[in-house]
């Protein structure tokens, strides 16, 4: 007998966060996060960096997560774990710790994809989305169309050839000399500046991204200016920026627009890392307004990986009796749907 109102305990470890969180009867009652700060100085996620980390991480993260939510062992009901997408050193540490906790406390053992998580912050909160919505998913990973049809029935309509859209930022900000993830500081310094500097487009065919191109034009760019002026980057720094978060923000809407029109749906979410991005939550909003759009915004602390995402994922699954057992292994490119 499934209990209606289940406790779950939720770790995430795709890449280069720890996090845990519990979840009952679908409110989440902690959420807690190590961030890795070992990456910053290699510009990039280490693989076997972070899989060590998550090895020193998991079990205090663990504890805290239980504590904060004055959760013991014997209250859970079922223990969840990031199935994949990600790294495959870091999901092993995650699906080997809850599979042998699972094992100890005889309860079931859930696999969660990553992707569909990020769309399941949505219902952490209100409002919540009715079914079914478009999601523009996008991460350093994965930049993806998606119409939920129900928290089991999600379907990519669109997906990037080449670069996801916060490896665009991730890489740029490289060639900026800014510090990894880019993402965040591009937002932030792009605040002070003016998108002056026309860059190409990410678009492709219909509901395709590419971001490569966009990649390569503003090296060049960079390239050609430095040549002139040795301190280009330095001297216009803000404006590079907004101009980059412009280009990026105004491709991700044209094609949430084109996948609303041709699917002939009104109420748009987005989610993942780059859905923190204040460029784009404020496009969003405005062209909600533009479209009598209902648009779903996670919070912040939502947006980039967590455990609480995981945990909400994790709820449906087992309400939906949705396990799986000791033999499961994890999947480093496991597709949505
Ligand atoms: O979802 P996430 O935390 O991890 C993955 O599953 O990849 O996303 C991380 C990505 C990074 O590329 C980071 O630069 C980007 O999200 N990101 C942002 C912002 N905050 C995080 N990109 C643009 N603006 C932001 N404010
Ligand atoms: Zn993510």
């Amino acid at each position: 007998m499934i209990n209606k109102s289940p406790t779950i305990l939720a770790i995430e470890s795709s890449c280069d966060d720890t996090s845990a969180a519990i979840i009952s009867g679908g409110e989440v009652l902690s959420n807690l996060i190590a961030n890795q700060e070992v990456h910053r100085e290699y510009g990039g996620v280490v693989p076997e960096l972070a899989s060590r980390k998550h090895q020193e991480n998991i079990v205090p993260v663990v504890n805290q997560a239980m504590a904060a939510a004055n959760v013991r062992q014997e209250n859970l009901d079922a223990i969840a774990f990031t199935h994949g997408p990600g790294l495959l050193g870091s999901l092993l540490v995650g699906c080997s710790f809850t599979k042998s906790m699972a094992l100890a406390l005889d309860i079931p053992l859930i696999g969660v994809n990553h992707m569909e998580a990020h769309i399941m912050a949505h219902f952490i909160e209100e409002p919540r989305p009715p079914y079914p919505f478009l999601c523009l998913t996008v991460s350093g990973g994965h930049t993806q169309l998606v119409i939920a049809r129900d928290s089991s029935k999600m379907e990519v309509i669109g997906t990037t050839r080449d670069d996801a859209a916060g490896e665009a930022f991730d890489k740029i900000g490289k060639y900026l000399n800014l510090d990894y993830p880019a993402g965040p500081i591009i937002d932030r310094l792009a605040q002070q500046g003016q998108a002056k500097f026309p860059f190409p487009k990410a678009g492709v065919d219909m509901l395709e991204f590419s971001f490569s191109g966009l990649k390569t034009s503003v090296l060049y760019f960079l390239k050609k200016q430095l040549k002139k002026n040795a301190s280009f980057i330095q001297e216009n720094l803000n404006d590079i920026c907004a101009s980059v978060q412009h280009t990026i923000v105004s491709t991700l809407i044209e094609k949430i627009e084109t996948a609303a029109n041709m699917h002939g749906i009104t109420h748009i979410a987005i989610a993942g890392g780059v859905s923190a991005n204040s460029g784009l939550r404020q496009a969003l909003s405005d062209k909600a307004k533009e479209k009598s759009w209902q648009v779903y915004i996670p919070k912040l602390e939502y947006c980039t990986d967590n455990a609480a995402m995981i945990a909400m994922a994790a709820h449906y699954k087992y309400l939906n009796e949705d396990f799986v057992d000791q033999t499961v292994t994890p999947e480093p490119r496991l597709k949505i749907g």
